[in-house]
């Protein structure tokens, strides 16, 4: 038996199998909407024969989008718009969808990547002010984002709930906060970008405070039966910043507040970064978060292979392996991994006849 294709639950959810797709930003909304386009990126990877299909990192408040083409949640219009796209998705698929909900903090306010990615300057089109922990830009010479004051900090930890309580209302399986990246949560865990004198920074308890106060928001927001985790960078990779012991830390407050699993990327705060980059990079990062909890545990990064994957789970690193680029260049890459481990896949009906000879037996119904 393939330890890929074994079932397990997270947080009252089932999963038919340990393949997630990681959030993946298409900067393709208006005015945080999603469009047409989510219809047929999100469709397609509904029919991937993953176990759960994450959407993007989708923001809690207008200035907190990295992009103007960023999904968002903050507005019934958001809310309307994603319900089309899942109602359209839903009626094909019976694939569990979460949502990652996130801020960008000082990383906000950026052209698409495809046009450059440069911060947009206030003022200009398509560009606003940022906030952030301390008024400390990304990248030297950009625009400084504005220190968050304590009515700041409510309004983003409430719109965070607001966030998930229409995510619920949306019937999503899960929520995903998005502590990673050098985005807003993960602004005030690392003492790179958070150099508050308040009780927000300095220990790390401190700045674990925040991140943890928006999490029991929306722990308490989101129904007690669906789950809500984590993504975290588990190291900055610059000396001085967010490790993997302070990691280890913060996984074990999570956990203790009912954290339903902890997703382990790494990087995205400081661009001094040095990364290892190459396959499984990431992995020992989530080994180590593993050996420190009881929650499942998500490995992430450059995972591509079928058998890499199978030894990720297999070994006992991580419990579910999350692909992101692999994903979209091969959107059957959890048949092919069935086929290759001798495992099976539910296909849509309308696809059942496609079964290659030597694989026969990789369709089943209703697994
Ligand atoms: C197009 C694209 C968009 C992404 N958007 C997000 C995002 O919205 N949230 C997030 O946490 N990570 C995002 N990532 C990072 C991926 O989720 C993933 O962690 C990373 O690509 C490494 O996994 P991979 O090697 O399987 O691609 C994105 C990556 C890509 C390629």
């Amino acid at each position: 038996m393939s330890a890929l294709f074994i079932p397990l639950e997270v947080g009252g959810l089932r999963l038919r199998n340990r393949i997630v797709i990681a959030p993946m930003c298409q900067y393709s909304a208006e005015d945080g909407s999603m469009t047409d386009w989510h219809v047929i990126h999100l469709g397609h990877l509904a029919l991937s024969g993953a176990a759960l299909l994450t959407i993007e990192a989708t923001s809690v408040r207008p200035e907190g989008r990295i992009s103007y083409g960023d999904t968002g949640l903050w507005s019934d219009a958001n809310e309307e718009a994603m319900a089309r796209v899942l109602a359209t998705v839903r009626r094909w698929s019976d694939m569990p969808i979460a949502i990652q909900l996130g801020h960008a903090g000082r990383k906000a306010s950026t052209e698409k990547p495809w046009f450059g990615g440069k911060q947009i300057a206030p003022g200009e089109p398509n560009g606003w002010q940022t906030v952030a922990p301390s008024p400390i830009p990304f990248l030297e010479g950009e625009n400084p984002p504005t220190e968050l004051d304590r009515a700041g900090l409510d309004r983003i930890r409430d719109a965070f709930a607001d966030s998930a309580r229409r995510a619920a209302r949306l019937d999503l399986a899960a929520v995903q906060l998005h502590g990673a990246h050098g985005y807003l949560l993960h602004q005030f865990l690392s003492p790179l970008s958070n150099r508050r004198t308040d009780e927000y920074g300095g220990s790390l308890e401190n700045r674990m405070r925040f991140p943890l106060e928006v999490f029991d928001a929306v722990r308490a927001a989101f129904p007690a039966d669906r789950p809500v985790t984590m993504r975290v960078s588990a190291t900055d990779w610059v000396d001085g910043g967010w490790d993997i012991e302070q990691t280890i830390e913060f996984a074990k407050a999570l956990q203790a507040r009912g954290c339903a699993a902890i997703h382990v990327s790494s990087g995205g705060t400081d661009p001094r970064q040095k990364i290892p980059v190459g396959p499984n990079y990431q992995v020992p990062l989530a080994r180590a978060v593993k050996q420190a909890v009881d929650i499942p545990v998500v490995a992430v990064g450059l995972i591509t292979g079928f058998e890499q994957a199978e030894a990720i789970v297999g070994t006992g690193d991580a419990d579910v392996v999350a692909l992101a680029r692999g994903m979209l260049y091969d959107p059957r890459w959890p048949w092919h991994a069935a086929a290759e481990l001798g495992a099976h896949v539910t296909p849509p009906p309308q696809y059942l006849r496609s079964a290659p000879h030597q694989y026969r037996d990789l369709f089943k119904c209703g697994e």
